[in-house]
């Protein structure tokens, strides 16, 4: 697909290689920045709906790409969050954890919720809290940043485990996806995020002997069902049983590596939503998306960029790099997502009316630019 021009330009030139560098040194910063003493990382600092939370997902693939661009400390701070969350609810997940595999789970809402105050608590406000895959995505960040820089991950010995158990006993639950919809659901790319999790903590050592076997024998079952019923043409399909495409999925292919762009399946994936989601360079979440009218996600974009990487394809990753840029406001500012093209232009108030103009800048999004910025080797790790 050729590009076209997209949102504010760094000037009246497209971004060049030192504007990508410059612009993904920035976001560092501004993560830096606004990480609190806590260690959470706010979703967005002024967004109505997200200003004051933290969300596991956002914040896994935030601390991910503060660590590969090397501020191993911020990485770190936001495991210590994550930690502290799930040690202080210790006794509920143990709760859960017993009550799933006695074969009488908890209701949804009893659950552990997907985001939360910097504090550490639930919050006040209604959320579609109810998503498994943020507990995945930790595991994986954390043993991901261990790997990279050797550290010990016993920091986090106990979250470790909760998170294993939680997941290991409730996987198979429907629960909203990434994008807080289609509750009834198993969601593809939610497997993925916990497979990867609990696969990379069981790499890595941390787990003892029987926990370690149910982390692994939990990412087989997770493979195979998605082997057997996630799957559409061959790519990873938005639910179990569907026969759409959520861009989602991206995730699974790279970073995570669940289905390796190497693969078959990860590489039809990466072809499935290259072709059907990607327009003009900026993706779309997926085709009936109606959530601000249903634009362009640079976070998506940078997903798809990861992909091309993962195949060799810097070319076409740094195309993906470049489009996210121009989404830049002037500040150096990534929203969440941009109106070029709308699936649905009628359905764009309703949201501005609601929640405001879109999230920006949106922190995900400027990680998602650091960590196909260090890939690329635009910014050095
Ligand atoms: C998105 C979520 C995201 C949250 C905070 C929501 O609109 O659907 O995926 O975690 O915003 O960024």
């Amino acid at each position: 697909m050729t590009d076209a021009k997209q949102g504010v330009q760094f000037g009246s030139e497209a971004p060049g290689r030192d504007d990508l560098t410059r612009l993904a040194e920035a976001s560092v910063e501004m993560i830096a920045r606004l990480q609190d003493p806590t260690g959470a990382y706010p979703a967005s600092p002024t967004f109505s709906a997200y200003r004051g939370y933290c969300w596991f997902r956002d914040g896994a693939f935030i601390a991910d790409a503060m660590s590969a661009a090397g501020a191993k400390d911020s990485a770190e701070r936001f495991f210590d969050w994550c930690g502290r969350i799930l040690v202080d609810r210790e006794a509920k997940v143990v709760e859960i954890v017993s009550r799933a595999r006695s074969g009488s789970p908890v209701p949804d809402a009893e659950m552990l919720a997907t985001r939360f105050t910097f504090a550490g608590e639930e919050g006040d406000d209604e959320w579609w809290d109810f998503q498994l895959d943020g507990f995945g995505t930790w595991l994986w960040a954390a043993a991901e940043h261990a790997r990279r820089y050797g550290t010990d991950l016993a920091r986090w010995a106990r979250a470790i485990e909760l998170s294993v158990d939680y997941l290991t006993s409730s996987w198979q639950r429907p629960c909203f996806d990434w994008w807080e919809e289609n509750a009834d659901e198993v969601h593809v790319s939610t497997l993925c995020c916990i497979a990867a999790g609990l696969d990379a903590v069981a790499e890595a050592g941390i787990l003892d002997g029987t926990r370690r076997q149910q982390a692994l024998a939990a990412t087989e079952s997770i493979r195979s069902t998605i082997v057997e019923r996630g799957l559409v043409d061959g790519h990873l399909a938005k639910w179990l049983g569907s026969a759409d495409v959520d861009a989602s999925a991206l995730a699974a292919v790279a970073p995570l590596g669940v289905f390796p762009a190497s693969g078959r399946i990860g590489s039809r994936t990466l072809r499935a939503i290259d072709g059907g989601l990607n327009v003009g360079g900026g993706v779309h979440r997926y085709l009936a998306d109606t959530f601000f009218g249903g634009g362009q996600w640079p976070l998506l974009s940078c997903f798809l960029g990861l992909g091309f990487a993962a195949e060799g394809d810097r070319e076409r990753a740094i195309e993906r790099l470049t489009w996210a840029a121009a989404t830049a406001d002037g500040g150096g500012a990534l929203p969440e997502q941009v109106g070029d093209h709308l699936l649905d232009p009628s359905m764009n108030q309703e949201w501005v009316d609601r929640w405001g103009p879109v999230a920006s800048p949106l922190l995900w999004s400027h990680a998602m630019f650091v960590r196909l910025a260090v890939e690329v080797e635009v910014l050095p790790a």
